[in-house]
Formats: C-alpha cells, sequence, structure tokens
C-alpha cells in the first residue's frame, strides 16, 4: 500500500515537473503511459485521464474521436480544470416564465420549433428529424439570451450557457478542452445549450498568434454542429455576423435575427417594464415611445426601473423624470427629429415654448411653425417644468 501510494506521488510529481515545464508532448506520452499503468488498478482514473488525452489529442489530429461518455447523473458539471469555475451557467425555468417580447415573424419561428419537439413522435413517423439548431444574431439587448432561457423552459429542458468569452480567456491551451468538455456534458441529457458569444473565437483568431489552435476550436465547434443530437437544441449568439465563419454560419438549421425593437415593441416594452407604474406614467406614453425609439430593450428597462425606483421612495415626480429623460437624449438627436420632439413636448405637455426650446434646442418661431399657433403667451405659466 505505502509503495502504491509513493509511486503515485512520484508520478504526479513528474507530472507537475513536466507540466510547468509546459512540456505539453512530454506531457501527453506520459499521461498515455499512466492511462496503461492505472488501467487495472485504478479503471476510473484511468478513464478519466484518458477523456482528457483525447480531448488534447483531437486538437491535433481531426477527425475528432468520439468520447464515450458515463451516464447523465453521474456527471457532475465541468469546471475549468485550472480556476475550478463551472464552465457552464445553469438555468432551469418554470414553463410559466413570460414570454419575451419578439417581433412577430421571430415569434414565428420559435412558436414552430417549439411545435416541432411537441410533435417529435409524428415527425419521426416521417423520418424527420426536428430543428437541432440556430444561431441568434442582433445588437446587445435585445433577448437573444433571454429568448434562449424562455425556450428551454418552453421545451422543459434546462437551459446550459457557455459563455466563449470566458472559455477564450481562459489558458490558449485549456480553452480546447475547456470547450470539449462542455460540450460533452452537454450532450449527455436533452436540453439546450447556448454558446454565447460564439464570435468570441473569431475576435480572437485576428488578433492572435495561434492561429492553429483557433482553427482547431473552430472545427470543434463545425463538427458538434452537424452532429448534435435531436434529443437537445444547440443554441448560438452572436453580436457580430460578420466575424462568423462562414462554414459554421452555414451548418445552423435556423438563422434568427434579432433586431432592435420598432415603435410599436417600444410601446409594449415600456408598459411591461412600467409594470403597476404604467398607470401613473401613460399619459407620458407617446413621449416616452420617442424618446427610446431605437434603443434596445435592455436600456429601455434599465432606464424605467430607475423611474420606478425613485416614483417609490419619493425622490422624483413623474414629470421631473421625464423631463429629464427627454433632456439627455434630445441633444442627441437629428434635427427633424428634435423638432418633432418639441411638437410632441408642446401638444402633449405644459411646458413653455421657452423650455422647450431649451430643451430640444429648436427655436421658438420653429416650435411656432409647426404647431401651427399664434405666438401666444398663454403656457407660460408652468415654465420650466413638466406639468400635464
Ligand atoms: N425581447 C425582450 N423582451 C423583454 N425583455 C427583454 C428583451 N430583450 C431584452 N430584454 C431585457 O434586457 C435584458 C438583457 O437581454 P438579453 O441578455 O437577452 O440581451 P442579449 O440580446 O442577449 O444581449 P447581449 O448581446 O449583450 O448578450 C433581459 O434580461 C431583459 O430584462
Ligand atoms: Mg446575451
Amino acid at each position: 500500500m505505502l509503495d502504491e501510494m509513493n509511486e503515485v506521488q512520484a508520478d504526479l510529481a513528474q507530472l507537475i515537473r513536466l507540466a510547468l515545464a509546459e512540456q505539453t508532448e512530454d506531457v501527453r506520452l506520459f499521461v498515455a503511459r499512466l492511462v496503461r499503468k492505472y488501467r487495472n488498478t485504478d479503471p476510473e482514473l484511468a478513464e478519466q485521464m484518458d477523456l482528457y488525452l483525447r480531448a488534447k489529442a483531437s486538437r491535433t489530429s481531426a477527425p475528432m474521436r468520439k468520447v464515450v461518455s458515463p451516464a447523465p447523473s453521474t456527471q457532475p458539471l465541468p469546471v475549468d480544470d485550472e480556476s475550478r469555475l463551472s464552465l457552464l451557467k445553469v438555468f432551469k425555468d418554470e414553463p410559466d416564465r413570460e414570454q419575451p417580447l419578439l417581433a412577430p415573424d421571430l415569434e414565428e419561428t420559435l412558436s414552430q420549433l417549439i411545435q416541432e419537439r411537441r410533435q417529435i413522435k409524428r415527425l419521426a413517423s416521417m423520418g424527420l428529424n426536428p430543428t437541432r439548431s440556430a444561431i441568434f444574431v442582433g445588437p446587445p439587448g435585445v433577448g437573444k439570451t433571454l429568448t434562449a432561457r424562455w425556450l428551454a423552459s418552453q421545451l422543459g429542458m434546462p437551459l446550459y450557457v457557455l459563455d466563449l468569452t470566458a472559455v477564450m480567456s481562459s489558458l490558449l491551451g485549456r480553452s480546447g478542452s475547456n470547450l470539449r468538455a462542455a460540450l460533452d456534458f452537454a450532450k449527455q441529457s436533452p436540453c439546450v445549450l447556448l454558446l454565447d458569444e460564439i464570435d468570441a473565437i473569431a475576435k480572437r483568431r485576428s488578433d492572435d498568434t495561434d492561429v492553429g489552435e483557433l482553427k482547431r476550436l473552430v472545427t470543434v465547434i463545425l463538427q458538434e454542429v452537424d452532429e448534435w443530437p435531436a434529443t437537445g437544441v444547440l443554441l448560438a449568439a452572436t453580436n457580430h455576423a460578420e466575424l462568423i465563419d462562414p462554414a459554421l454560419w452555414r451548418r445552423f438549421d435556423l438563422v434568427i435575427n434579432f433586431k432592435a425593437p420598432e415603435i410599436p415593441a417600444v410601446k409594449q416594452a415600456i408598459k411591461r417594464f412600467l409594470g403597476p407604474d404604467y398607470a401613473m406614467f401613460g399619459r407620458w406614453i407617446d413621449i416616452l415611445t420617442f424618446t427610446f425609439n431605437g434603443e434596445s430593450f435592455s436600456d429601455i428597462e434599465r432606464d424605467l426601473q430607475r423611474f420606478r425606483r425613485a416614483i417609490a421612495l419619493g425622490t422624483a415626480s413623474d414629470a421631473d423624470l421625464i423631463e429629464e429623460l427627454v433632456k439627455s437624449r434630445a441633444l442627441a438627436l437629428e434635427r427633424q427629429s428634435r423638432i418633432d420632439l418639441a411638437v410632441l413636448l408642446a401638444k402633449q405637455t405644459r411646458l413653455s415654448q421657452h423650455s422647450i426650446s431649451d430643451i430640444t434646442g429648436v427655436s421658438r418661431d420653429t416650435i411656432r411653425k409647426y404647431t401651427n399657433e399664434q405666438p401666444a403667451a398663454a403656457k407660460k405659466t408652468s415654465k420650466g417644468k413638466l406639468n400635464a
């Protein structure tokens, strides 16, 4: 027993020595020897080492060998070898999650995807597979991650999110095995796997010297998209469609475009994000919609959450908040939009033309011209304050 321990210790010491000297090739050979050595005395350890070895070897020798994985329940979440941080974020949501705000065409595409899963047997009886993979493309904060989460909840599956920026920031030599570990884990049981910020690989490729390693990472993903089991769904998300390898692009069953919300969606978003406080802000809806137009859902949500906190604590009135918001946005607008905003403010608030002119930078003459008003002084009473 003591002898055996000493031998394990000696092997460990040798392994550490080689690893710290960054003699990767020697580490690999040594581990291969250890796999053979421990196969009989400690099959579990041998198997584990073999897995690591194959993940490592697969990057130098395409085509990849399939890893035989143990049963799902026995498998813990994969972690980064060095930091021990979990590689995957897990979401297990109830199916009653609120649906994200989605453009009509997008909603249709997703509902088809859900139907396919609900009627998977019917499809199978006709020799058809359900959609297995999709890539979400769009600017930040418009609901890509949120939709992945909702979709998983609708399918009654857990969502695992693999942030590729995090994978890529691990030592380059480890990115490959980290990626493999996460993919292998996700393939074992029905789930939705989201490869978030998949452009991280491409970005890294353009400013890194180790091009070979990155190509192999792309190869790993290419192959996975092709072979993803129909029991699960593989999703990817990116802000940068232009950075995605065309070969990768082609392999997804679906390309789903997320866009910044348009006017009706902005309006809906304002209603949703204000929740019970909508009653109070309802009268500003046109001004809010105008001001938030062109912004992402998450930016809109952030401002409205701030409003709600201020109202809850009584630190500002709704009119103050609106005025401050409009001020912060107005000067960045194009001239015509500033005029439109000025007109809207003139019609829907009791701000004086003087204040509106201050806020929007549009002259009082122009405001008068557009609102077809007499140059009257009737609105002077509540100068400087919004007060509907
Ligand atoms: N379509 C939407 N419907 C409702 N809320 C949304 C929507 N899009 C974004 N939000 C709000 O904004 C937050 C951030 O959205 P999400 O993380 O899904 O954006 P994303 O598109 O994944 O952005 P990124 O590209 O930066 O990862 C969500 O948690 C949600 O509160
Ligand atoms: Mg996201």
